[in-house]
Protein backbone atom coordinates (compact mmCIF):
# COMPACT_ATOMS: atom_id res chain seq x y z
CA UNK A 1 0.00 0.00 0.00
CA UNK A 2 1.10 3.53 -0.70
CA UNK A 3 2.45 5.77 2.21
CA UNK A 4 1.25 9.05 2.38
CA UNK A 5 1.99 11.84 4.95
CA UNK A 6 -1.60 12.89 5.66
CA UNK A 7 -2.92 10.58 7.64
CA UNK A 8 -6.81 10.50 7.30
CA UNK A 9 -6.61 9.25 3.12
CA UNK A 10 -9.92 7.56 3.38
CA UNK A 11 -11.81 11.28 4.56
CA UNK A 12 -9.93 12.75 2.17
CA UNK A 13 -13.44 14.13 0.62
CA UNK A 14 -13.88 15.65 3.99
CA UNK A 15 -11.52 18.03 3.58
CA UNK A 16 -11.76 22.19 2.18
CA UNK A 17 -11.04 21.68 -1.57
CA UNK A 18 -10.22 24.18 -4.63
CA UNK A 19 -9.91 23.59 -8.13
CA UNK A 20 -7.04 24.51 -10.38
CA UNK A 21 -6.25 23.99 -14.25
CA UNK A 22 -2.54 24.02 -12.66
CA UNK A 23 -1.08 23.94 -9.53
CA UNK A 24 2.89 25.04 -8.86
CA UNK A 25 4.52 23.65 -6.06
CA UNK A 26 7.23 25.75 -5.49
CA UNK A 27 8.22 29.75 -5.88
CA UNK A 28 11.96 30.17 -6.92
CA UNK A 29 13.05 31.11 -10.53
CA UNK A 30 11.67 27.89 -12.00
CA UNK A 31 7.71 27.50 -10.58
CA UNK A 32 7.41 31.83 -10.90
CA UNK A 33 8.59 31.98 -14.43
CA UNK A 34 6.50 28.53 -15.70
CA UNK A 35 3.57 30.07 -14.31
CA UNK A 36 3.78 33.26 -15.91
CA UNK A 37 4.40 31.13 -19.33
CA UNK A 38 1.03 29.05 -18.78
CA UNK A 39 -1.84 30.45 -20.75
CA UNK A 40 -3.92 33.37 -19.01
CA UNK A 41 -7.00 31.15 -18.87
CA UNK A 42 -5.48 29.16 -17.04
CA UNK A 43 -6.35 29.14 -13.36
CA UNK A 44 -2.95 28.76 -11.98
CA UNK A 45 -2.21 28.33 -8.15
CA UNK A 46 1.00 28.58 -6.91
CA UNK A 47 2.20 27.00 -3.43
CA UNK A 48 5.07 27.43 -1.56
CA UNK A 49 5.97 26.48 2.01
CA UNK A 50 7.52 29.33 2.90
CA UNK A 51 8.18 32.93 1.44
CA UNK A 52 9.98 33.80 -2.25
CA UNK A 53 13.40 34.87 -0.63
CA UNK A 54 13.60 31.32 1.34
CA UNK A 55 14.23 29.92 -2.33
CA UNK A 56 17.95 28.61 -3.73
CA UNK A 57 16.99 30.65 -6.41
CA UNK A 58 17.08 33.97 -4.46
CA UNK A 59 20.34 32.92 -3.00
CA UNK A 60 21.87 32.20 -6.62
CA UNK A 61 24.82 34.73 -6.98
CA UNK A 62 26.46 34.04 -10.42
CA UNK A 63 24.23 34.52 -13.06
CA UNK A 64 22.06 32.74 -15.87
CA UNK A 65 24.78 31.05 -18.86
CA UNK A 66 23.81 31.55 -22.21
CA UNK A 67 25.34 32.20 -25.70
CA UNK A 68 24.80 35.90 -25.66
CA UNK A 69 27.72 37.50 -27.57
CA UNK A 70 29.21 36.81 -31.58
CA UNK A 71 32.63 35.00 -30.27
CA UNK A 72 30.08 32.58 -28.68
CA UNK A 73 28.26 29.65 -29.69
CA UNK A 74 26.02 26.77 -28.90
CA UNK A 75 28.30 24.73 -30.36
CA UNK A 76 30.68 25.82 -27.72
CA UNK A 77 27.97 25.99 -24.37
CA UNK A 78 27.14 22.28 -25.19
CA UNK A 79 31.10 21.38 -25.16
CA UNK A 80 31.46 23.10 -22.09
CA UNK A 81 28.43 21.73 -20.06
CA UNK A 82 29.02 18.27 -21.63
CA UNK A 83 32.86 18.13 -20.33
CA UNK A 84 32.11 19.45 -16.95
CA UNK A 85 29.01 16.75 -16.80
CA UNK A 86 32.08 13.99 -17.10
CA UNK A 87 29.97 11.99 -19.88
CA UNK A 88 27.13 11.73 -17.96
CA UNK A 89 24.80 14.06 -19.41
CA UNK A 90 21.22 13.25 -22.35
CA UNK A 91 23.08 15.20 -25.17
CA UNK A 92 19.32 16.06 -26.81
CA UNK A 93 18.39 17.69 -23.71
CA UNK A 94 21.52 19.66 -23.58
CA UNK A 95 21.00 20.61 -27.03
CA UNK A 96 17.71 22.19 -25.60
CA UNK A 97 19.11 24.11 -22.97
CA UNK A 98 21.81 25.86 -25.12
CA UNK A 99 19.74 26.66 -27.92
CA UNK A 100 17.01 27.92 -26.25
CA UNK A 101 18.65 29.99 -23.43
CA UNK A 102 18.93 33.10 -25.35
CA UNK A 103 15.52 33.61 -25.90
CA UNK A 104 14.65 33.17 -22.45
CA UNK A 105 16.97 35.57 -21.52
CA UNK A 106 15.94 38.13 -23.76
CA UNK A 107 12.22 37.17 -22.45
CA UNK A 108 13.73 38.12 -18.91
CA UNK A 109 14.56 41.54 -20.39
CA UNK A 110 11.18 42.49 -21.89
CA UNK A 111 10.06 41.78 -18.67
CA UNK A 112 12.83 44.49 -17.25
CA UNK A 113 14.58 41.96 -15.09
CA UNK A 114 17.55 44.22 -13.74
CA UNK A 115 20.55 42.66 -15.80
CA UNK A 116 23.77 44.48 -15.19
CA UNK A 117 24.84 46.68 -18.63
CA UNK A 118 27.83 48.34 -19.98
CA UNK A 119 27.86 51.79 -21.33
CA UNK A 120 26.91 50.76 -24.56
CA UNK A 121 23.69 48.66 -23.09
CA UNK A 122 25.23 45.39 -24.08
CA UNK A 123 24.90 43.05 -21.10
CA UNK A 124 27.71 42.53 -19.06
CA UNK A 125 29.00 39.20 -18.79
CA UNK A 126 30.68 36.77 -16.34
CA UNK A 127 32.80 33.94 -16.38
CA UNK A 128 32.50 30.65 -14.07
CA UNK A 129 34.41 27.53 -13.65
CA UNK A 130 34.64 25.23 -16.64
CA UNK A 131 33.31 28.22 -19.16
CA UNK A 132 36.10 28.76 -21.61
CA UNK A 133 34.26 32.34 -22.26
CA UNK A 134 32.32 34.70 -20.62
CA UNK A 135 28.74 33.94 -21.18
CA UNK A 136 27.30 34.43 -17.92
CA UNK A 137 24.11 37.53 -17.55
CA UNK A 138 23.93 39.10 -14.05
CA UNK A 139 22.21 41.42 -12.34
CA UNK A 140 23.51 43.68 -9.53
CA UNK A 141 26.96 42.14 -9.60
CA UNK A 142 26.65 39.25 -7.62
CA UNK A 143 22.43 39.11 -6.89
CA UNK A 144 21.01 37.79 -9.90
CA UNK A 145 18.81 35.22 -8.36
CA UNK A 146 17.26 37.43 -5.82
CA UNK A 147 16.74 40.02 -8.47
CA UNK A 148 15.07 37.58 -10.82
CA UNK A 149 12.87 36.08 -8.22
CA UNK A 150 11.72 39.80 -6.99
CA UNK A 151 10.88 40.74 -10.21
CA UNK A 152 9.04 37.43 -11.42
CA UNK A 153 6.96 37.33 -8.41
CA UNK A 154 6.60 41.26 -9.29
CA UNK A 155 4.69 39.73 -12.28
CA UNK A 156 2.89 37.42 -10.67
CA UNK A 157 1.10 39.23 -8.46
CA UNK A 158 -0.38 41.66 -11.61
CA UNK A 159 -1.50 38.10 -13.38
CA UNK A 160 -5.53 37.59 -12.28
CA UNK A 161 -5.09 33.77 -13.52
CA UNK A 162 -2.55 33.00 -10.48
CA UNK A 163 -2.92 32.81 -7.05
CA UNK A 164 0.08 31.96 -4.79
CA UNK A 165 -0.27 30.44 -1.40
CA UNK A 166 2.64 31.11 1.11
CA UNK A 167 2.89 29.38 4.07
CA UNK A 168 1.60 26.24 2.39
CA UNK A 169 3.03 22.78 2.21
CA UNK A 170 2.18 20.56 -0.33
CA UNK A 171 2.48 16.94 1.56
CA UNK A 172 1.06 14.42 -1.29
CA UNK A 173 0.48 13.92 -4.89
CA UNK A 174 -2.91 12.33 -5.03
CA UNK A 175 -3.55 10.11 -8.12
CA UNK A 176 -6.18 8.40 -10.04
CA UNK A 177 -5.89 5.84 -12.77
CA UNK A 178 -5.70 8.68 -15.16
CA UNK A 179 -2.94 10.56 -13.26
CA UNK A 180 -2.41 12.97 -11.17
CA UNK A 181 -5.80 13.80 -9.91
CA UNK A 182 -4.33 16.97 -6.91
CA UNK A 183 -2.38 17.47 -4.08
CA UNK A 184 -2.66 17.79 0.15
CA UNK A 185 -2.06 20.81 1.33
CA UNK A 186 -0.64 21.83 5.00
CA UNK A 187 -1.63 25.62 5.59
CA UNK A 188 0.93 26.61 8.55
CA UNK A 189 -0.75 29.51 9.58
CA UNK A 190 -4.32 28.40 10.33
CA UNK A 191 -2.59 24.53 10.87
CA UNK A 192 -5.48 23.03 8.62
CA UNK A 193 -5.29 20.47 5.71
CA UNK A 194 -7.20 20.86 2.71
CA UNK A 195 -7.17 19.47 -0.93
CA UNK A 196 -5.63 21.15 -4.08
CA UNK A 197 -7.96 19.39 -7.15
CA UNK A 198 -5.73 19.57 -10.39
CA UNK A 199 -5.03 17.53 -13.55
CA UNK A 200 -1.34 19.18 -13.69
CA UNK A 201 0.90 19.89 -11.21
CA UNK A 202 4.34 21.13 -11.58
CA UNK A 203 6.99 20.79 -9.06
CA UNK A 204 9.62 23.65 -8.76
CA UNK A 205 10.47 22.55 -5.22
CA UNK A 206 14.08 22.93 -5.22
CA UNK A 207 17.01 21.17 -3.95
CA UNK A 208 17.99 19.10 -0.86
CA UNK A 209 21.19 20.99 0.62
CA UNK A 210 19.96 20.80 4.01
CA UNK A 211 20.32 16.63 4.39
CA UNK A 212 23.99 18.10 4.52
CA UNK A 213 25.82 19.45 7.54
CA UNK A 214 27.27 22.03 5.31
CA UNK A 215 25.57 23.82 2.60
CA UNK A 216 24.52 26.97 1.05
CA UNK A 217 21.22 26.62 0.46
CA UNK A 218 18.36 27.65 3.21
CA UNK A 219 16.54 25.86 5.62
CA UNK A 220 13.72 24.75 3.35
CA UNK A 221 15.93 22.83 1.10
CA UNK A 222 15.08 19.24 2.30
CA UNK A 223 13.67 18.07 -0.96
CA UNK A 224 9.83 17.49 -0.20
CA UNK A 225 9.20 17.67 -3.56
CA UNK A 226 11.00 14.89 -4.79
CA UNK A 227 9.77 12.58 -2.14
CA UNK A 228 6.09 13.33 -2.82
CA UNK A 229 7.18 12.56 -6.26
CA UNK A 230 8.57 9.48 -5.74
CA UNK A 231 5.98 8.16 -3.40
CA UNK A 232 3.56 8.70 -6.09
CA UNK A 233 5.45 6.48 -8.44
CA UNK A 234 7.89 9.50 -10.24
CA UNK A 235 11.01 8.10 -11.48
CA UNK A 236 14.01 9.29 -9.70
CA UNK A 237 17.30 9.61 -11.95
CA UNK A 238 21.41 10.26 -11.37
CA UNK A 239 20.55 10.46 -7.17
CA UNK A 240 23.98 9.98 -6.57
CA UNK A 241 25.04 12.92 -8.36
CA UNK A 242 25.56 15.78 -5.57
CA UNK A 243 27.56 18.89 -5.82
CA UNK A 244 29.83 20.67 -3.64
CA UNK A 245 30.80 24.22 -4.11
CA UNK A 246 34.28 25.16 -3.84
CA UNK A 247 34.29 28.28 -2.40
CA UNK A 248 32.49 29.09 0.42
CA UNK A 249 32.82 31.63 3.19
CA UNK A 250 35.06 29.84 6.51
CA UNK A 251 32.40 30.71 9.13
CA UNK A 252 29.92 32.97 7.56
CA UNK A 253 26.81 30.30 8.91
CA UNK A 254 23.58 32.50 8.78
CA UNK A 255 20.70 30.84 9.18
CA UNK A 256 21.77 27.24 8.82
CA UNK A 257 23.47 28.05 5.20
CA UNK A 258 27.22 28.66 4.53
CA UNK A 259 27.26 32.12 2.32
CA UNK A 260 28.84 31.68 -0.80
CA UNK A 261 31.80 33.29 -2.67
CA UNK A 262 30.51 33.04 -6.00
CA UNK A 263 32.80 31.45 -8.83
CA UNK A 264 32.98 34.42 -10.90
CA UNK A 265 35.25 36.12 -8.38
CA UNK A 266 37.81 33.55 -9.78
CA UNK A 267 36.33 34.54 -13.14
CA UNK A 268 37.64 37.66 -12.30
CA UNK A 269 41.06 36.92 -12.07
CA UNK A 270 40.90 35.24 -8.12
CA UNK A 271 42.87 32.78 -7.07
CA UNK A 272 43.39 29.75 -4.59
CA UNK A 273 46.36 29.60 -2.42
CA UNK A 274 47.06 27.07 0.55
CA UNK A 275 48.13 28.49 3.88
CA UNK A 276 51.73 28.91 2.69
CA UNK A 277 50.60 31.18 0.26
CA UNK A 278 50.69 28.54 -2.93
CA UNK A 279 48.72 28.60 -5.85
CA UNK A 280 48.05 24.95 -5.78
CA UNK A 281 45.62 24.46 -8.99
CA UNK A 282 48.44 25.07 -10.86
CA UNK A 283 49.16 22.05 -12.80
CA UNK A 284 45.81 20.34 -11.66
CA UNK A 285 44.11 21.00 -14.70
CA UNK A 286 44.45 22.64 -18.19
CA UNK A 287 41.94 25.72 -16.75
CA UNK A 288 43.46 25.32 -13.51
CA UNK A 289 41.49 27.93 -11.20
CA UNK A 290 38.82 27.46 -13.57
CA UNK A 291 38.38 24.05 -13.67
CA UNK A 292 35.14 22.98 -13.48
CA UNK A 293 33.87 22.71 -9.92
CA UNK A 294 34.04 19.30 -9.25
CA UNK A 295 37.48 18.95 -10.18
CA UNK A 296 38.67 21.99 -7.75
CA UNK A 297 36.17 20.75 -5.22
CA UNK A 298 38.41 17.77 -4.82
CA UNK A 299 41.74 19.93 -5.24
CA UNK A 300 41.22 21.76 -1.81
CA UNK A 301 40.01 19.19 -0.09
CA UNK A 302 43.16 16.86 -1.03
CA UNK A 303 45.49 20.27 -0.60
CA UNK A 304 43.49 20.59 3.13
CA UNK A 305 44.62 16.62 3.90
CA UNK A 306 48.06 17.00 2.34
CA UNK A 307 48.74 20.38 4.90
CA UNK A 308 46.39 19.56 8.13
CA UNK A 309 44.62 22.73 7.05
CA UNK A 310 40.94 23.68 7.81
CA UNK A 311 40.87 26.25 5.19
CA UNK A 312 41.84 27.25 1.30
CA UNK A 313 42.27 30.90 0.45
CA UNK A 314 40.95 32.98 -1.88
CA UNK A 315 43.88 36.07 -3.34
CA UNK A 316 41.86 38.55 -4.96
CA UNK A 317 44.81 40.58 -5.27
CA UNK A 318 44.66 41.13 -8.86
CA UNK A 319 41.58 43.36 -8.75
CA UNK A 320 41.57 46.73 -7.39
CA UNK A 321 39.22 47.38 -4.02
CA UNK A 322 36.65 49.92 -6.02
CA UNK A 323 36.64 47.41 -9.07
CA UNK A 324 35.30 44.06 -6.52
CA UNK A 325 33.02 46.56 -4.73
CA UNK A 326 31.12 47.19 -7.95
CA UNK A 327 31.45 43.64 -9.20
CA UNK A 328 30.75 41.74 -5.86
CA UNK A 329 28.52 44.06 -3.91
CA UNK A 330 26.62 41.82 -1.72
CA UNK A 331 30.02 39.29 -1.42
CA UNK A 332 31.74 42.57 -0.21
CA UNK A 333 29.35 43.42 2.49
CA UNK A 334 29.52 40.04 4.12
CA UNK A 335 33.57 40.18 3.67
CA UNK A 336 33.40 43.68 5.50
CA UNK A 337 30.83 42.28 7.91
CA UNK A 338 33.53 40.19 9.17
CA UNK A 339 36.46 41.89 9.17
CA UNK A 340 38.00 41.02 6.00
CA UNK A 341 39.78 43.08 4.07
CA UNK A 342 39.28 42.61 0.50
CA UNK A 343 42.49 42.49 -1.65
CA UNK A 344 44.80 42.59 0.33
CA UNK A 345 43.76 39.76 3.56
CA UNK A 346 42.71 36.29 1.92
CA UNK A 347 39.30 35.15 2.15
CA UNK A 348 38.90 31.92 4.04
CA UNK A 349 36.79 29.08 2.08
CA UNK A 350 35.98 25.60 2.40
CA UNK A 351 34.05 23.33 -0.13
CA UNK A 352 30.10 23.12 1.36
CA UNK A 353 27.08 21.14 -0.75
CA UNK A 354 25.62 23.56 -2.82
CA UNK A 355 23.64 21.66 -5.90
CA UNK A 356 21.88 18.51 -6.42
CA UNK A 357 22.00 17.29 -10.33
CA UNK A 358 20.39 14.16 -9.48
CA UNK A 359 16.34 14.09 -9.21
CA UNK A 360 12.46 13.21 -10.64
CA UNK A 361 13.42 12.25 -14.21
CA UNK A 362 11.75 13.90 -16.75
CA UNK A 363 11.24 14.45 -20.71
CA UNK A 364 12.36 17.56 -22.65
CA UNK A 365 9.08 18.63 -21.68
CA UNK A 366 9.53 18.82 -18.35
CA UNK A 367 6.90 15.59 -17.71
CA UNK A 368 7.94 12.70 -14.96
CA UNK A 369 6.42 8.92 -15.55
CA UNK A 370 3.65 10.03 -13.78
CA UNK A 371 0.86 11.30 -16.38
CA UNK A 372 -0.11 14.62 -15.38
CA UNK A 373 2.78 15.57 -13.13
CA UNK A 374 6.00 18.23 -14.20
CA UNK A 375 9.08 18.97 -12.67
CA UNK A 376 11.81 21.85 -13.52
CA UNK A 377 14.79 23.54 -11.54
CA UNK A 378 17.04 21.82 -9.27
CA UNK A 379 13.71 18.95 -8.38
CA UNK A 380 14.15 17.50 -11.66
CA UNK A 381 16.86 15.54 -13.57
CA UNK A 382 16.40 16.42 -17.30
CA UNK A 383 19.74 15.53 -17.69
CA UNK A 384 21.36 18.50 -18.71
CA UNK A 385 23.85 18.28 -15.73
CA UNK A 386 25.09 14.79 -16.30
CA UNK A 387 27.64 14.00 -13.33
CA UNK A 388 28.69 17.82 -12.60
CA UNK A 389 26.42 20.93 -13.41
CA UNK A 390 28.57 23.72 -15.43
CA UNK A 391 28.60 26.68 -12.81
CA UNK A 392 25.28 29.51 -13.97
CA UNK A 393 24.02 26.72 -15.64
CA UNK A 394 21.06 25.82 -13.32
CA UNK A 395 18.95 29.81 -13.42
CA UNK A 396 19.18 28.86 -17.34
CA UNK A 397 17.37 24.93 -16.43
CA UNK A 398 14.68 26.27 -15.01
CA UNK A 399 13.99 29.51 -17.60
CA UNK A 400 14.09 27.05 -20.65
CA UNK A 401 12.11 23.46 -18.93
CA UNK A 402 10.15 25.66 -16.83
CA UNK A 403 8.84 27.19 -19.98
CA UNK A 404 8.51 23.62 -21.56
CA UNK A 405 6.09 22.53 -18.88
CA UNK A 406 3.89 25.47 -19.70
CA UNK A 407 4.58 24.81 -23.73
CA UNK A 408 3.45 21.62 -23.00
CA UNK A 409 0.60 21.91 -20.65
CA UNK A 410 -0.77 25.02 -22.77
CA UNK A 411 -0.77 22.04 -25.53
CA UNK A 412 -2.80 19.97 -23.21
CA UNK A 413 -6.51 19.24 -23.71
CA UNK A 414 -7.91 21.47 -21.21
CA UNK A 415 -9.36 18.50 -18.91
CA UNK A 416 -10.46 20.04 -15.14
CA UNK A 417 -9.75 17.59 -12.30
CA UNK A 418 -12.79 16.90 -10.16
CA UNK A 419 -13.22 18.99 -7.42
CA UNK A 420 -14.05 15.57 -5.54
CA UNK A 421 -11.29 13.38 -4.49
CA UNK A 422 -10.21 9.68 -5.17
CA UNK A 423 -11.11 7.66 -2.27
CA UNK A 424 -7.62 6.75 -1.14
CA UNK A 425 -6.30 4.14 1.21
CA UNK A 426 -2.18 4.40 2.46
CA UNK A 427 -0.39 2.81 5.35
CA UNK A 428 -1.28 3.37 8.74
CA UNK A 429 1.47 4.99 10.45
CA UNK A 430 1.59 4.61 14.30
CA UNK A 431 4.75 5.69 15.74
CA UNK A 432 5.19 9.48 17.83
CA UNK A 433 9.12 10.25 18.41
CA UNK A 434 9.40 12.80 20.60
CA UNK A 435 10.46 16.47 19.46
CA UNK A 436 14.34 15.29 20.83
CA UNK A 437 14.11 12.50 19.53
CA UNK A 438 13.37 14.02 15.94
CA UNK A 439 15.91 16.39 16.61
CA UNK A 440 18.46 13.80 17.04
CA UNK A 441 17.32 11.64 14.32
CA UNK A 442 17.78 14.64 12.03
CA UNK A 443 21.63 15.35 12.53
CA UNK A 444 22.05 11.44 12.93
CA UNK A 445 20.44 11.37 9.16
CA UNK A 446 22.81 14.59 7.72
CA UNK A 447 25.43 13.42 9.36
CA UNK A 448 25.66 9.87 7.85
CA UNK A 449 25.17 11.59 4.64
CA UNK A 450 27.89 13.74 4.81
CA UNK A 451 30.32 11.36 5.92
CA UNK A 452 29.54 8.89 3.41
CA UNK A 453 28.11 10.71 0.27
CA UNK A 454 29.90 13.79 0.53
CA UNK A 455 32.93 15.03 -2.42
CA UNK A 456 34.74 12.11 -1.83
CA UNK A 457 33.51 8.72 -1.19
CA UNK A 458 34.57 5.25 0.08
CA UNK A 459 33.18 1.95 -1.19
CA UNK A 460 33.21 0.88 3.00
CA UNK A 461 31.78 3.82 3.98
CA UNK A 462 28.93 4.28 1.46
CA UNK A 463 27.97 0.70 2.70
CA UNK A 464 27.61 1.98 6.40
CA UNK A 465 25.97 5.19 5.61
CA UNK A 466 23.25 3.10 3.39
CA UNK A 467 22.68 0.48 6.44
CA UNK A 468 22.33 3.72 8.88
CA UNK A 469 19.90 5.73 6.50
CA UNK A 470 17.99 2.49 5.78
CA UNK A 471 16.67 1.96 9.49
CA UNK A 472 16.03 5.85 9.61
CA UNK A 473 13.92 5.37 6.08
CA UNK A 474 12.06 2.18 7.73
CA UNK A 475 11.60 4.21 10.69
CA UNK A 476 9.94 7.56 9.10
CA UNK A 477 7.86 5.48 6.88
CA UNK A 478 5.71 4.79 10.01
CA UNK A 479 5.69 7.98 11.64
CA UNK A 480 2.55 10.03 11.95
CA UNK A 481 2.92 13.64 10.10
CA UNK A 482 1.00 15.90 12.31
CA UNK A 483 2.95 19.38 11.83
CA UNK A 484 5.51 20.63 9.04
CA UNK A 485 8.86 19.62 10.62
CA UNK A 486 8.19 16.00 11.11
CA UNK A 487 6.61 16.12 7.19
CA UNK A 488 10.16 17.73 6.02
CA UNK A 489 11.83 14.26 8.73
CA UNK A 490 9.61 11.85 6.48
CA UNK A 491 10.82 13.64 2.87
CA UNK A 492 14.77 13.94 4.19
CA UNK A 493 14.90 10.01 4.48
CA UNK A 494 13.07 9.17 1.35
CA UNK A 495 15.40 11.29 -0.73
CA UNK A 496 18.60 10.51 1.63
CA UNK A 497 17.65 6.70 1.03
CA UNK A 498 17.79 7.38 -3.19
CA UNK A 499 21.30 9.11 -2.94
CA UNK A 500 22.67 6.24 -0.78
CA UNK A 501 21.30 3.48 -3.07
CA UNK A 502 22.35 4.98 -5.87
CA UNK A 503 25.60 5.77 -4.58
CA UNK A 504 26.03 1.96 -3.58
CA UNK A 505 25.08 0.87 -6.98
CA UNK A 506 27.15 2.81 -9.17
CA UNK A 507 30.15 1.11 -9.91
CA UNK A 508 32.00 3.60 -11.29
CA UNK A 509 33.76 7.13 -10.33
CA UNK A 510 32.27 9.55 -12.68
CA UNK A 511 31.84 13.49 -11.75
CA UNK A 512 30.22 14.35 -8.70
CA UNK A 513 30.31 10.61 -7.76
CA UNK A 514 33.80 10.00 -6.72
CA UNK A 515 34.96 7.21 -5.23
CA UNK A 516 38.28 6.99 -3.82
CA UNK A 517 39.10 3.37 -3.53
C1 LIG B 1 28.39 30.81 -8.07
O1 LIG B 1 28.07 31.98 -8.19
O2 LIG B 1 29.54 30.42 -7.92
C2 LIG B 1 27.32 29.78 -8.08
C3 LIG B 1 26.57 29.82 -9.32
C4 LIG B 1 26.02 28.48 -9.62
O3 LIG B 1 25.78 27.70 -8.70
O4 LIG B 1 25.88 28.18 -10.79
Amino acid sequence: MRRYLYSDMQNLASLPTQAFDVVVVGSGIAGLYAALNLDSDLKVAILTKSELKDSNSWQAQGGIAAVLTDEDCFQLHFEDTVTAGAGLCKEEAVRVLVEEGPENIHILEDWEVPFDYNESGRLILGREGGHRLRRIAHCDGDATGRETTKRLGEIVMTRENITPFFRHQMTDIVTDEKGVCGVVVYDEKSRAWSYFASRHVILATGGIGQLYTHTTNPRGAVGDGMAAAFRAGAKPENMEMVQFHPTTLMSGEMEGRLFLISEAVRGEGAILRNGRGENFMQGKHPMADLAPRDIVTRNILKELRRTGEDRAWLDCSNMTREFFFRRFPNISAQCQKMGIELTSDFIPIHPAQHYFMGGVATDLFGETSVPGLFACGEVSCTGVHGANRLASNSMLECLVFGRRCAISINRLAKESASPTPPAVSGETAFLKPSPEEKRSDRMKLRKALSHAFGAVRKTEQMQYGLETITALAEKYDRVVCEDPSTVEMCNMTVVALEIAKAAVARKESIGSHYVED
